[in-house]
């Protein structure tokens, strides 16, 4: 088969198209004939030797497909449905056939396509459980920072969905009026309007970063503060400080990584997902799909902060 192999960490450059042997299903498991490969922000850390990953090995944490295979203990029934699955820390994504832990594996419904699928994926997941942690409910004031980005416009479209206000906070004119255009209810842009933040009974932040301190000090009243993501590092250490300093107020910090969730709950979260995007209710945004040829101008595009919307790689 094709596939992406990071030949050392560092580059995009150094993820190169190769020929390797057809990966076989183990016991548990279903093999998938790739349709679309989602290309992540943690795919890119993982490049760069930031997060998991090994030089040798090859990217992609979670894909779309048709099953072609079963292994041991697995129904043949899985054979010829088409799938999303989830690929654990070793990744294998960037590939023409991939072996997933039928656990990890939820079947598509017809209305959806496989690029549809990964373009919701870890981001939705993510922005779902952050919002559902944070209890949010109809006409709640909810700001995502970073909502142009992969996480946040998830969160954004879900908040939007669960019936919330929401504020998305983006650096780009052209992003802010998309978010506008999907039914944010206020866009902030970060850099030219830095004090047009109000208080929000929830945030969403995938970006952390030293501003994090900032927001914790935007929560309404019993408001709660969702951390799932650093996409501008971590936060000071003395954040705990600004917490603190709030008590009367009531906060709740709240911290979300998926690795903390079970694969059955991930698998109900994604089911739902789907049904919501076969339904029409929720969109599912690709960016743009490439070869899998050209996983290296992907990556490019995705630490450009140019992509509005998934980012796919087709082999
Ligand atoms: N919790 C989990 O299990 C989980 C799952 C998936 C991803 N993540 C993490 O979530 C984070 C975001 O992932 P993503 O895919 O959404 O990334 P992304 O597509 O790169 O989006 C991040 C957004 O944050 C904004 N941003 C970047 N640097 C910033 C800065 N210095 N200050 C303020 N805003 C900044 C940018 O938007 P603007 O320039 O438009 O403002 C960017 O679009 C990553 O750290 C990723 O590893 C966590």
């Amino acid at each position: 088969m094709k596939a992406v192999v990071l030949k050392a960490f560092g580059g995009a450059e150094n993820l190169v198209l190769a020929d390797l042997p057809d990966p076989r299903p183990q016991a548990g498991e279903v093999l998938v004939e790739v349709k679309a490969a989602g290309v992540g922000h943690v795919d890119v850390m993982s490049r760069r030797g930031e997060f998991g990953g090994s030089p040798g090995s090859v990217p992609g944490l979670e894909v779309a497909g048709v099953v072609v295979a079963t292994g041991e203990n697995v129904d043949d029934a899985w054979v010829g449905r088409r799938v999303y699955a989830m690929l654990d820390q070793t990744g294998g994504g960037y590939a023409e056939l991939v072996a997933a832990d039928v656990e990890a594996v939820v079947a598509l419904p017809d209305q959806v396509g496989e690029a549809e699928a990964v373009a919701l994926g870890f981001n939705a997941l993510t922005a779902w459980t952050s919002l559902e942690r944070a209890g949010v409910r109809k006409a709640d004031k909810v700001l995502v920072r970073g909502a142009g980005g992969g996480v946040g416009l998830m969160a954004t479209l879900l908040g939007i969905h669960l019936g919330a206000a929401v504020t998305a906070v983006t650096s780009s004119a052209l992003r802010g009026e998309r978010l506008a255009a999907l039914g944010a209810s206020t866009v902030v842009n970060r850099l030219a309007d830095a004090q047009a933040y109000e208080e929000y009974d929830i945030i969403i932040d995938p970006v952390g970063g030293p501003e994090f301190d900032r927001f914790l000090e935007k929560l309404a009243p019993n408001g709660r503060y969702v951390l799932c993501g650093g996409a501008a590092g971590f936060p000071t250490p003395d954040f705990g400080s600004t917490l603190l300093g709030r008590f009367p107020a009531s906060p709740t910090l709240l911290m979300l990584s998926l690795s903390s969730i079970s694969r059955a709950e991930l698998r109900a979260r994604m089911e739902k997902l789907l049904e919501l995007v076969a339904g029409r209710t929720v969109a599912s945004l690709i960016d743009e799909t490439f070869p899998l040829a050209a996983a290296a101008h992907a990556h490019e595009k995705l630490e450009s902060g140019a992509a509005f919307g998934k980012i796919v790689l087709v082999p």
